[in-house]
Formats: C-alpha cells, sequence, structure tokens
C-alpha cells in the first residue's frame, strides 16, 4: 500500500497513467537474478510483457538476454542495452524484413517455429553470406492448466513444431549449411500457478525429446523452458515478487542435463507485472437501476486484459483510503468511458463510499497493460510515470478555475 505523502502527490497528477514503483521493480530483478546465478539458469526477459525503455535498460543492466517476438522488438531490445548475442527471436510468422535486420544484427538465436521457416532462414542467410544460430521450438503437448488465450503448449495451439514432424526436421537441420542448431526452445503457456506440476511435467517432456533429437545426431546445447511463472493478481501487497525458488527449483529437480548444456527460461509478466498500478480518476457516480457504477477514466484502450481475458485486477479507491470519517462500503460495478460494454474493470466491486475525483489504483498492470494500450475512441495513451522521478509528471489541469 502507498503512504500518504504518495497518494497526496498521485492525485495531483493528470490520469490516468501507469505508475511504476521503482523499488519494487528493482527488488525483483535483483532477487531474480540471485536465484538465476544459484540454480546456473539463464534468463532472456520477455519484451512483450512491456517494452518501457528504463525497465529494459536496468533489466539488460543485469545481465539477463532478451526474448523477442518482433522485429521491432528486437531492434528496441538492442537499442536499450541487450547485445545482439543475448537477443533471442521466437514468433509464428516472422517477415522476411524481420529476419533479414536480426541476421544482420547478430542475434543470439531464431527459435523456429515451422519447417518452412528454417528453409526461409537458411536460404536468407546463405544469399547474405552469414550462419544463422536456430534453435527449434517445439510444441510438447502438454496443458499449463491455465487461461486458454495464454496457452501456447497444445497441439490445438499454432506455437511450435510438433512430433509428427520431428524426421523431416532433423533432416532440415543437417542438410542446412547456413543453419547453425543452436537447441530447442519450449513454450507451454503464461501464467502458470500450478508451478511444481506443470513445470516438473514440461521438464520430463523435455528431457525425452532432448534425448531423442541427440539419438539422431544432434547435440542439443541449450534447453529454452518456456513457460510463465504466475502473480498473485488476488494479493499483490502479500506477494509482490513471484515465486522463483519454487519454479527454479522444480526446475534443477526435474530437468536431466550435462554441465556442456545450458537451461534457459524466459519470464515476462513475473519481472514486470506487479511493479505498475494504472492509476485513474473517478469521472462520475452513476446510480443505474439495480447497481451502482463508477466510471472511470481509464478504460479498456488503457488495459485490455480484463475486456480480452476476463481478467481479475484488484482495485482499491486510494482517496477514500485517505479520509478520516469511518467509511460505508458500497458494491460498484467499475467501469471506463470506452463506447464498449465490455469496458468494464470490475463487476460488484466492494468498495468505500466513493466520489467524483477519487483516484482509484488498479493493481498488477505492470505486464500486459501499456504494451497492448491502443488509441480506441481516439483516446490519449496514457503515460508512464515513475516513483524515482514523480515530481516529472504532468500535473492535472483544473478546468474550473
Ligand atoms: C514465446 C514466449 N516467451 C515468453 C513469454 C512470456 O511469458 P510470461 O509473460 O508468462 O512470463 C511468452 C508469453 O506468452 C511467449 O509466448
Amino acid at each position: 500500500m502507498l503512504d500518504i505523502k504518495t497518494i497526496e502527490k498521485l492525485e495531483s497528477i493528470a490520469t490516468p497513467f501507469y505508475y511504476y514503483d521503482m523499488d519494487l521493480f528493482r527488488r525483483t530483478i535483483d532477487h531474480v537474478a540471485e536465484m538465476a546465478e544459484r540454480y546456473n539458469i539463464k534468463i532472456h526477459y520477455a519484451v512483450k510483457a512491456n517494452v518501457e525503455r528504463r525497465l529494459l535498460e536496468e533489466i539488460s543492466a543485469k545481465g539477463f538476454g532478451a526474448d523477442c517476438v518482433s522485429g521491432n522488438e528486437v531492434l528496441h531490445a538492442h537499442d536499450c542495452g541487450f547485445p545482439a548475442d543475448k537477443i533471442v527471436f521466437a514468433g509464428v510468422g516472422k517477415s522476411d524484413k524481420e529476419i533479414y535486420n536480426s541476421l544482420k544484427l547478430g542475434i543470439e538465436a531464431f527459435n523456429c517455429e515451422s519447417l518452412q521457416e528454417l528453409y526461409v532462414i537458411n536460404e536468407m542467410a546463405h544469399i547474405h553470406g552469414v550462419k544463422a544460430r536456430v534453435s527449434v521450438r517445439i510444441n510438447p503437448d502438454i496443458d499449463a492448466h491455465t487461461h486458454k488465450y495464454v496457452t501456447t503448449g497444445l497441439y490445438e495451439n499454432k506455437f511450435g513444431i510438433s512430433q509428427h514432424e520431428f524426421e523431416k526436421l532433423i533432416d532440415i537441420l543437417k542438410k542446412s549449411e547456413n543453419i547453425q542448431f543452436y537447441g530447442l526452445h519450449f513454450h507451454i503457456g503464461s501464467q502458470i500457478t500450478r508451478v511444481d506440476e506443470v513445470f516438473a511435467l514440461e521438464c520430463q517432456r523435455v528431457n525425452e525429446i532432448v534425448a531423442y533429437f541427440e539419438r539422431q545426431g544432434l547435440k542439443v546445447d541449450n534447453i529454452n523452458l518456456g513457460g510463465g511463472l504466475g502473480v498473485d493478481y488476488d494479493d499483490p501487497d502479500e506477494n509482490p515478487i513471484a515465486d522463483f525458488e519454487t519454479w527454479f527449483q522444480t526446475i534443477s529437480d526435474n530437468i536431466v542435463k550435462r554441465d556442456d548444456q545450458t537451461v534457459h527460461v524466459e519470464p515476462g509478466r513475473s519481472l514486470v507485472a506487479q511493479c505498475a498500478t494504472l492509476i485513474s480518476r473517478v469521472l462520475f457516480v452513476k446510480s443505474g437501476e439495480t447497481k451502482n457504477f463508477l466510471i472511470m477514466d481509464a478504460g479498456m484502450n488503457d488495459l485490455i486484459r480484463p475486456a480480452l481475458y476476463g481478467a481479475y485486477h484488484k482495485i482499491e479507491n486510494l482517496s477514500a483510503a485517505q479520509r478520516t470519517f469511518f467509511p460505508t462500503h458500497q458494491a460498484y460495478d467499475i467501469v471506463g468511458p470506452v463506447c464498449e460494454s465490455s469496458d468494464v474493470w470490475g463487476a460488484g466491486r466492494l468498495l468505500p463510499l466513493s466520489v467524483r475525483g477519487d483516484i482509484m489504483a488498479i493493481r498488477s498492470t505492470g505486464a500486459y497493460g501499456q504494451v497492448m494500450a491502443s488509441r480506441y475512441n481516439m483516446k490519449d495513451l496514457a503515460p508512464s510515470v515513475f516513483s524515482d522521478a514523480i515530481e516529472n509528471a504532468p500535473e492535472a489541469v483544473d478546468y474550473f478555475e
């Protein structure tokens, strides 16, 4: 919970905006760096979760690599300090331009997702006289027990190459002269909370697949165990840092690896989700026929997760928390201003009596928030405000003065 002085400052800033708690962010990445060293696991930050330059610069300075899913993410990560040889590039649909730019940059590896992609990369690398390092993304057909929109490792998903193509795949890898086989890549889904069960299963499947590839004469130097660690959206104050220790311990207990093999993971959400809060202001309080509505100035254009996935975010009235009288609580449907019925932050949420002008905290919004923002309804994009540079934030304008 924020202290009174910070809340007072936040109240004076033009809303909506993303407030970054840089202290929590740094504690998170320090903790991850310590755990990664202890368990000898290499980290590639999944840039798709949040591309904010200040965060990327601090993550790259920690020595982590970057996991990108578009050519522009590759270029941006490089620009924010990630060395080319620490950038991997996944994604089912890499365009020729994206492949060319990444080849030119000399990235650590392409995580290839189809046989045709391998042909294309090999051919382009040949024409430009370079050798491309390539990991192959395998679809391991594992249920990550998460939301179906963020499950990636089942045969019904579009990602990776599945078992029925392994023979052809191995043949292509052996015959492609401009491809250097770098390793195997897996990704099974995001917001995984059944950590020990799901990652143990992934490791067992990976062990079998790695052994199969090596029996076919392809040495697997790098094993990338993608699958995103879940964060606590219900109680971010109780669990501000995700349980990296259980995650890495599970991997270490279950993966079979030699000393000359490197294990990689690619967390996005768990590095950044809890460090940001979307701050929004109550525009109007409206009594509907059956409900009370709080109409906020932040909408689904600022954070689409609730509308897209039905995602839950904890919501607090920061201004009401300052009021000295004992607050009455009331159930509200908290909604945004966008002209869509799905623009709802939360239905029937119990909050202290709220009034026009109160500022509200929509918690745990550092991942898949700002990166998915749009200008739908021609709304302005919510800017970033950093806890260590709060004085630079734009002041709210009083139009009644
Ligand atoms: C290939 C790949 N890597 C990494 C991630 C990051 O996952 P998370 O944000 O859950 O850590 C994703 C997310 O879906 C992904 O598709």
